[in-house]
């Protein structure tokens, strides 16, 4: 009997089947089934534009939308919540670890009605976003940039800059360099385990 490849299954799935597969509780089940470039299919098939050379691990939750990009050697690995009400764009190279959140929607707090308020997070290529950060609607964190753990991030990042606390400030500038580390080659080779 001839083996049907994960790929082609995607590709022929109804879409009101893959909303329902895409919900959090159930996608962080059967994603774990699929090697990484089935899960980057299966987000595209539902409308993200995920570069084939990303890593998106099987935790990563994706909700609310899906006009989210990612491009090349970045990597998302571990329970990485992406809240896509507006857009989210992330650059090349970006390494974002666990428990990191990205918000793009809020709430008018003074608004009687309370009327949701959306605004697009841009992370700019080579950007680390450390374990536990939170980054708020409309933010752009700069190239480079690197934001520290459990960090909450309401502004833009300039280029380049340490990042750390609530609300984030900038505890430093990063050195100058032309970076060899490419996240996605890496969790590939060694697993998304292994720190
Ligand atoms: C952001 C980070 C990379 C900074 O490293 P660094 O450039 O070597 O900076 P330093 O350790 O010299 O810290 C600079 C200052 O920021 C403070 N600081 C560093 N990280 C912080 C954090 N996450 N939250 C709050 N303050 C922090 C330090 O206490 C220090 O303050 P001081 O100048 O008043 O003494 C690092 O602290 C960090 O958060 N790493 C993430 C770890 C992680 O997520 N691991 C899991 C994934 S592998």
């Amino acid at each position: 009997m001839p083996l049907v490849r994960p790929q082609t299954l995607i590709a022929r799935l109804p879409q009101s089947i893959a909303r329902r597969l895409a919900a959090p509780g159930l996608s962080s089940i059967w994603l774990r089934l699929l090697g990484n470039r089935a899960r980057i299919d299966f987000w595209n098939h539902l409308g993200c534009h995920l570069h084939p050379d990303c890593f998106v691990g099987p935790l990563v939750k994706i909700v609310s939308g899906t006009d989210i990009r990612i491009g090349p050697g970045s990597a998302l690995s571990g329970r990485i919540e992406l809240a896509a009400w507006g857009p989210i764009s992330i650059g090349r190279n970006v390494m974002i670890s666990d428990e990191v959140h990205l918000l793009t929607g809020s709430h008018a707090v003074d608004d009687p009605a309370f009327t949701g308020v959306v605004a697009p997070i841009v992370v700019e290529d080579n950007v680390w976003l450390a374990q536990g950060a939170v980054v708020l609607p409309g933010v752009t964190i700069g190239e480079g940039a690197v934001v520290g753990a459990y960090a909450v991030v309401p502004s833009d990042v300039p280029a380049r800059a340490v990042v750390v606390g609530n609300p984030a400030h900038v505890v430093r500038q990063r050195k100058q360099f032309e970076p060899t580390f490419i996240p996605a080659e890496f969790l590939l080779t060694h697993g998304h385990r292994r720190p």
